[in-house]
């Protein structure tokens, strides 16, 4: 199944690295070929021969030592990788991945890696529940990096709890379903707005909101590494394009509801996360407009986009958001009537960690037949990824 593929897998040091050679040996009975990077630590618990024997290649452990193999072995090794997998993965490695250190040949080799990275974090229950290590955690999921998480039971330390390495065939499935994606969306076109929409004044002014575009880009994101065609509608933010992914920017209201409804009939889900502006000055000034004790800027109503979508739509799966300070529940199912929803994701912005500009968000799914559904706070990579679960679940794609 695996021929073909390599598999970078680093092994730091924990106890558990005894069980990433049992690991080892998986992929190679599936076909994959295996170079193995060890750090220091991981070296204290087994040997490198002990890998190199098992995976039938040199092993490496030195950032400057020079394997001959490669010009620059961790550009050589990264670049050949199509899964990078630590296992274990120790609190000062999910510690250095987080803060970007590179000061071994694994952390550096991480840095410079083009392909999915899987990590399986083994620890004391006590260091895997710290809260630095659920940031560092939380900080990568964020930047894309995949987690088989620790299970409970008896650990080496003499205690029982969480932060026992996932079971091998655990790991092992998780790497294959990176290595052979299911690409269950391929076919289906999808279309995301993002980020907030801009209303002129006069030449230097605008009327805005807070929103990043974060949430948007990560749905645009989590789409497209399920194989679906991704259009992403984005008003002016500063992230950059995810990769695989049309970008179409727009500035104002207007210019996104002509963008959207343009593309309307090609497309089957459209997930509406920008933050629209619902007002626009009834005209813009040409000039800038000079100060002159106060003054009153009369507002027009801008096109509501979703609402018109909803209006004509024919198969497309509509998937809108509410953000709310008030009567999330209320606000949100008013919504997601009047817009012809299928599914509305409401955040609370009152709530810590959720809604604009912040990196993870705490959000209740309200479904068309009535389902309701809340999320714990998650990066909102992980929501996009919850977001796009549901989608297939109406698509009745599995
Ligand atoms: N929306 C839209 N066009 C607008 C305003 C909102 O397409 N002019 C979409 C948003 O992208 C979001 C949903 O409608 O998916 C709800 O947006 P929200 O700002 O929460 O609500 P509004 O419908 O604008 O209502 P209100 O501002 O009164 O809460």
């Amino acid at each position: 199944m695996l021929s073909g593929k390599q598999v970078v897998l680093g092994v730091t040091g924990g106890i558990a690295a005894y069980k990433a050679v049992e690991l080892c040996r998986l992929f190679i009975k599936d076909g994959a070929t295996v170079r193995v990077i060890m750090t220091a630590a991981a070296k204290q618990f087994v040997t490198p021969l002990t890998f190199q024997t098992v995976s039938g290649n040199l092993v490496y452990d030195d950032l400057f030592a020079g394997s001959q193999r490669y010009t620059v072995d961790h550009v050589g090794l990264a670049q050949g990788a199509n899964l990078f997998l630590i296992a274990p993965a120790t609190a000062n490695c999910l510690g250095k991945l987080a803060a970007g250190i590179a000061d071994d040949l694994l952390s550096t080799t991480v840095l410079a890696a083009g392909c999915p990275v899987l990590l399986a974090p083994a620890m004391n229950t006590k260091m895997f529940e710290n809260s630095t290590v659920q940031e560092n955690i939380d900080k990568l999921t964020l930047r894309g990096y995949s987690f088989v998480a620790p299970v409970e039971g008896e650990l080496a330390c003499g205690e029982s709890g969480g932060g026992r390495l996932a079971p091998l065939d655990s790991i092992f499935a998780a790497a294959k379903s990176l290595l052979l994606p299911a690409l269950e969306l391929r076919g289906v076109r999808l279309l995301v707005t993002a980020g907030p929409t801009r209303e002129a004044i006069d030449p230097v002014r605008y009327l805005t909101n807070h929103s990043s575009g974060k949430m948007g880009y990560a749905i645009a994101q989590a789409a497209v590494e399920q194989g679906a065609e991704v259009t992403l509608v984005s008003g002016p933010v500063t992230l950059p394009a995810p990769a695989g992914v049309r970008m179409v920017r727009v500035t104002t209201a207007q210019e996104m509801y002509a963008a959207v409804l343009s593309l309307y009939s090609e497309i089957d889900v459209v997930v509406k996360a920008a933050a629209v502006a619902d007002y626009r000055p009834a005209t813009v000034q040409e000039a800038k407009i000079k100060k002159d004790g106060d003054m009153a800027l009369s507002l027009v109503r801008t096109p509501d986009i979703l609402a018109e979508l909803g209006k004509r739509k024919q198969n497309q799966v509509l998937v809108g958001f509410a953000a709310e300070t008030d009567n999330l529940r209320e606000n949100a199912l008013v919504k997601l009537a009047r817009k012809n929803l299928e599914l509305i994701v409401a955040n609370d912005l009152t709530e810590d960690g959720a809604g604009f500009n912040t990196d993870t968000n705490v959000v209740k799914f309200y479904f068309k037949d009535g389902q309701e559904k809340q999320l714990p706070r998650m990066p909102k990579l992980a929501v996009a990824r919850e977001i796009i679960r549901e989608i297939k679940r109406i698509m009745n794609i599995v």
